[in-house]
């Protein structure tokens, strides 16, 4: 068994991106797969919502930034649960693009595929997230990255965001040689049925074609309540069973999208 590496991706702020893949991240494990979520994000929200699902404080020996610069990741990682393991990160992820300035381009741009290497055999995936800007912490996400999805909202500035981010994607895999696979882009709908996302789910329709999911991301109020108290796959109620439902869907497409037949329920 080698991981896979899992990166849900837009340049532009505030798609979901984080979302998507945490709760992608939480149904496998739930699913008894072994799972590794590595935050680069020094904004932490996607630690923040692993902590409030799992009632913790995580708090690794090594802070990330650290074990990415001084090539050692093993005192970064916090187990959560069985199969449910995450490198926390924190503010200081943010000294890490100034730490490897120096460093000459391609070298900083492969350091957490490189360190990511030992944790192979013990997980199934590996997700990565990050800010959303072009960065060393992006290139390095690409870089360790197997499958890449775009998160596109259907809002017209995010969708032009999306036609760029997909450009450089392209630029990139040149540049450095990369081997990610792109999985497709996942839409996510504010106000279903409005004029624009319509005009937006036709345009993203022309330009991704058949990359585009089927199953798609909605708005739904819940999923905010999820981000503050914590994801509620048991003892749930209508809201978060629905919730659930529609992210499921979307995990099992990106599943079936990269040739794995074995989905969550
Ligand atoms: N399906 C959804 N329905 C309602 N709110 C959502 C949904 N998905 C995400 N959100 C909320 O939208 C906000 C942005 O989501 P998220 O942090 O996942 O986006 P992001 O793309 O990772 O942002 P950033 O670019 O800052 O990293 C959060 O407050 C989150 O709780
Ligand atoms: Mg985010």
């Amino acid at each position: 068994m080698s991981a896979k590496v899992i990166y849900n991706y837009n340049f532009k702020g505030g798609t979901g991106k984080t979302t998507l893949s945490v709760i992608e991240a939480y149904l496998l494990s739930q699913n008894n797969r072994d799972i590794l979520f590595v935050d680069l994000d020094p904004q932490s929200n996607a630690t923040d919502m692993f902590n409030v699902t799992f009632k913790t404080e995580m708090n690794p020996t090594t802070p990330l930034v650290d074990g990415l610069t001084k090539g050692n990741l093993a005192n970064t990682i916090i187990k959560l649960d069985e199969h449910l393991s995450v490198m926390p990160s924190d503010w200081s992820m943010s000294l890490f693009n100034d730490r490897v300035d120096k460093l000459e381009t391609k070298t900083r741009s492969t350091i957490l595929a490189s360190l990511l290497q030992p944790f192979m055999k013990e997980f199934e995936y590996i997700f990565v997230d990050t800010p959303p800007s072009m960065s060393s912490i992006t290139n390095n996400a690409l870089f360790a990255a197997d499958y890449v999805t775009a998160v596109v909202q259907t809002q017209r500035a995010s969708f032009q965001s999306s036609i760029q981010t997909l450009a450089y994607y392209n630029q990139f895999k040149k540049d450095y040689e990369a081997h990610y696979q792109f999985a497709g882009a996942i839409l996510y709908l504010f106000a279903t049925g409005g004029a624009i996302d319509r005009e937006v789910v036709t345009k993203a329709k022309d330009f991704f074609g058949d990359a585009i999911f089927v199953n798609k991301i909605y708005h739904r109020e819940r999923v905010k309540r999820w981000a503050e108290k914590g994801i509620k796959l048991e003892n749930s109620d209508a809201w978060d069973k629905r919730t659930a439902a529609m992210y499921k869907l979307v995990t099992n497409e990106m599943l079936k999208r990269i040739g794995d037949n074995n989905y969550v329920r």
